[in-house]
């Protein structure tokens, strides 16, 4: 197939565009470069443009005949949204509208969209399945969902084949640490953990320990950034057969804590997590851990990524060979 990877230069999407050409597919990036990085996209062309820049888009779509796009490229960070509304609005809701009208233009009818757990908001449920309430408590999580909407529309008026992706904790990094999690202002949990071991930033601040779990920390669901990947291609492949609009919930199905994760990390590096514990962090739901069962049932995917030591040490080989 020949695919759109718009957000290639990203976290995860530089993780797919890797798989995709592995596989034998046409893989063209396209990315601003404003939160991923060049030297992430090692595999296919990469296209420098903007998703809001409807000439630009346009022109990378009027490359090749794409089976298909996979729009990774947003802003992600839940406590900028809150501060930054406008920008998210922007980036998330209006980047996939001119996305979504502008292959509408090329004829490209389907799309994999990168959502997100934050649609579900603070889960009254431990375990959540597709079925429980979209009430996402902040812009970030609102503006995910929004596009969810949009699409549910434009595949009934359309006909654009979709599905929505809901990813938990993303973590990790590929297995030969050639490509991993950077950003500029880093907020996840697990690089803040490596980055304090390798001095590359001050030490860890856990969010609160009083919370109602079984050592006080908060308790996630980490989810391999290659299984994340692996989901996509299968949805790929499903959308061949699929009309409509579809969302999946991805995790490994099991929650750790903060605490555990930070055991995990000094177990991994064998050395202790240098931390402090700190204020609650706002917004921060107690528990959130996905049923990935739809996913496997339909998708026939499945975590492959089940140990936390192993999705760390796969982030600490990559956090260590950075020149931070
Ligand atoms: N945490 C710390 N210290 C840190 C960073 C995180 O204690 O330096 C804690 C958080 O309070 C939370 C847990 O570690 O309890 C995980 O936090 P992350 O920031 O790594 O991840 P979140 O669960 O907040 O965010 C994830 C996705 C978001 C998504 C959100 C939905 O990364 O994209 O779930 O709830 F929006």
């Amino acid at each position: 197939m020949e695919i759109l990877v718009c957000g290639g230069a990203g976290y995860i999407g530089s993780h797919m565009v890797r798989l995709l050409a592995e596989q034998g597919h046409v893989v063209v990036t396209f990315d601003n470069l404003s939160t991923g990085h060049a030297e992430a996209v090692q595999w296919g062309e990469v296209v420098v443009g903007d998703v809001l820049d409807a000439a630009a888009v346009d022109a990378v779509l009027s490359r090749r005949n794409f089976d298909a796009v996979l729009h990774f490229a947003a802003r992600s960070l839940v406590g900028e949204s809150v501060s930054l509304p406008y920008d998210y609005y922007r980036s998330n809701v209006a980047g996939s509208l001119m996305l979504v009208s502008a292959m509408q233009r090329h004829g490209v009818e389907k799309l994999i969209f990168s959502s997100s757990a934050a649609v579900f908001g603070s889960s009254a449920v431990p375990i959540v399945d597709e079925n429980q309430p979209l009430l996402p408590i902040n812009p970030y999580g609102r503006s995910k969902l929004m596009v969810e909407q949009m699409l549910a529309d434009a595949a009934e008026a359309y006909g654009l084949r979709s599905v929505c992706l809901r990813y938990f904790n993303a973590a990790g990094a590929s297995r030969d640490a050639r490509i991993g999690e950077s950003h500029a202002c880093e907020t996840h949990l697990i690089p803040n953990v490596l980055r304090s071991m390798l001095g590359a930033a001050a030490p860890l601040q856990v969010f609160g320990d009083d919370y109602a779990t079984p050592d006080g920390t908060c308790i996630r669901d980490y989810v391999h950034v290659e299984d994340l990947a692996d989901a996509h291609l299968r949805a790929l492949h499903f959308l061949e057969q699929a009309p409509g609009a579809h969302a999946f919930n991805l995790g490994n199905g099991q929650g750790f804590s903060v605490r555990q994760v930070i055991d995990a990390a000094s177990r991994v590096v064998g050395r202790p997590v240098p931390y402090q514990v700190a204020p609650r962090r706002s917004g921060d739901p107690e528990i959130l851990v996905a049923s990935s069962r739809k996913a496997r049932e339909v998708l026939g995917w499945d975590a492959r990524w089940t140990e936390l030591d192993g999705i760390i040490e796969s982030a600490w080989r990559w956090h260590r060979a950075q020149p931070w």
